[in-house]
């Protein structure tokens, strides 16, 4: 098993990890535990040292009884708002049924509802989370700070591409376990304020981290046509990509979410908009791709997350769509081969390369999931293991 050195405490702010977003934060869950005070109100505090803007001081509530007001950034009094159901929670439980301690690594930790899951099952084991977004930490550090698990996690603020330099910088040797739920969670798409949606007016923002990075009006509003209509019909398939690269273009400049909707609706032929859902559901998913970098920093950071884990330690990605799954089944299978492309048939130069990986079969979420959590339906979990020392002289 991994050797798991202790964790620095986690009040302590750390430097900058390299390659990590500016914040490079330490969130402790030890310090999100919310109490009943004298007068029977639920109440607590966010004793963040160095905290996420905003959360400092800042008494919470319980995750139970929570304002739903939609807003991510929420005001003194009221804890975050986090309405997010974890997608195939049984099916990740059974892939890290064994963990037996050492660090689980959960690199896109959102409401936590995997983490504590997992932080449940496994009492010897210890969460390193990380996120880009801090209202998803801050929803995390109350979630992880309460009950049984409580005290048992350590969250950085920080893009996955940076997750091996966190893990480093932690003192972790190897990971026991690691976790990636990719996209977006149903909080950033539901808070009208985040711009993520067309079903709310708001500013055209669209980005997982509030703190840094060009926003959807950035790229919409100065990104030239061809570069528009590329971006659309890569991340996205639309049909019509180059109709509404040319639309937004003209409709210059466009600064809200209805506004984009509009002209993305008025570029598309009347007979194409009968169908598939919200005729601007492809073009904001292709945008708030481009927002957020979202397929070009995935390979890099599997692959990084890959060459930490312990032997037999696995890992799992949830994925949503089919530009995201495809590079997680790209990384998966080079890390099996070992690069080799020959036919497994025929005798080759690079058939002595040891596997030192093993690939599981993809699975998808139960028909009754499917039908109770819509967010599940395009869901494929892909899992793959470092296959332990003993296994690979097999
Ligand atoms: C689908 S949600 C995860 C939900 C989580 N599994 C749960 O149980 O609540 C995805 C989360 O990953 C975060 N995220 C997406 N891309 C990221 C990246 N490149 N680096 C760090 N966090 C990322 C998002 O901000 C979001 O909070």
């Amino acid at each position: 098993m991994i050797v798991d050195a202790p964790l620095v405490p986690t009040h302590v702010r750390r430097p900058l990890v390299p390659g990590s977003l500016p914040d490079g934060t330490v969130v402790s869950s030890n310090s999100a535990r919310c109490h009943r005070d004298r007068t029977g109100e639920k109440s607590g505090r966010h004793l963040l040292s160095g905290g996420l803007p905003g959360t400092q001081g800042r008494v919470c509530r319980s995750p139970d009884d929570l304002v739903m007001s939609g807003d991510s950034t929420v005001g003194e009094g009221v804890a975050p708002w986090f309405p997010h159901e974890p997608v195939m929670v049984a099916e990740i439980a059974a892939v890290f049924a064994d963990l037996a301690g050492g660090t689980f690594l959960d690199a896109t930790l959102g409401g936590a509802g995997h983490a504590a899951a997992l932080l449940a099952a496994h009492p010897a084991v210890h969460l390193l989370g990380i996120d880009r977004d801090p209202a998803a930490l801050r929803a995390a550090s109350l979630h992880l700070g309460t009950g049984d698990i409580a005290g048992r996690a350590t969250l950085r603020h920080a893009r996955f591409d940076a997750a091996a330099s966190v893990v480093i910088g932690e003192g972790i040797g190897s990971l026991a376990g690691a976790l990636f739920d990719l996209g977006v969670s149903s909080h950033q798409l539901d808070a009208p304020d985040r711009g993520f949606s067309y079903r709310h007016d708001a500013p055209l923002d669209m980005r997982m981290d509030t703190t840094s990075g060009p926003t959807a009006a950035d790229i919409v509003n100065g990104f030239d046509e061809a570069r528009l209509a590329r971006l659309i019909a890569d991340h996205s398939d639309e049909r019509w990509a180059r109709r509404i690269a040319a639309a937004l273009v003209a409709a210059r400049p466009i600064t809200s979410t209805v506004e984009l909707a509009d002209v993305i609706v008025g570029a598309i032929p009347a007979a194409a908009r009968r169908s598939g859902g919200h005729p601007a559901k492809r073009t904001f998913q292709a945008i708030r791709i481009e927002v957020n970098g979202e397929l070009v920093i995935l390979r890099p950071a599997l692959e990084s997350v890959l060459a930490m884990l312990a032997p037999g330690a696995r890992l799992a990605v949830l994925t949503y769509h089919s530009g995201e799954d495809r590079i997680v089944k790209e990384v998966m299978r080079a890390a099996e081969t070992g690069g080799c492309t020959c036919p497994p048939a025929l005798p080759c130069r690079c058939a002595a390369v040891r596997t030192a990986v093993r690939v599981r079969a993809p699975r998808q979420p139960g028909a009754a999931e499917r039908l109770s959590n819509p967010r599940a339906r395009s869901a494929r979990l892909r899992v793959v293991e470092r296959i332990s020392a003993a296994g690979a002289e097999n």
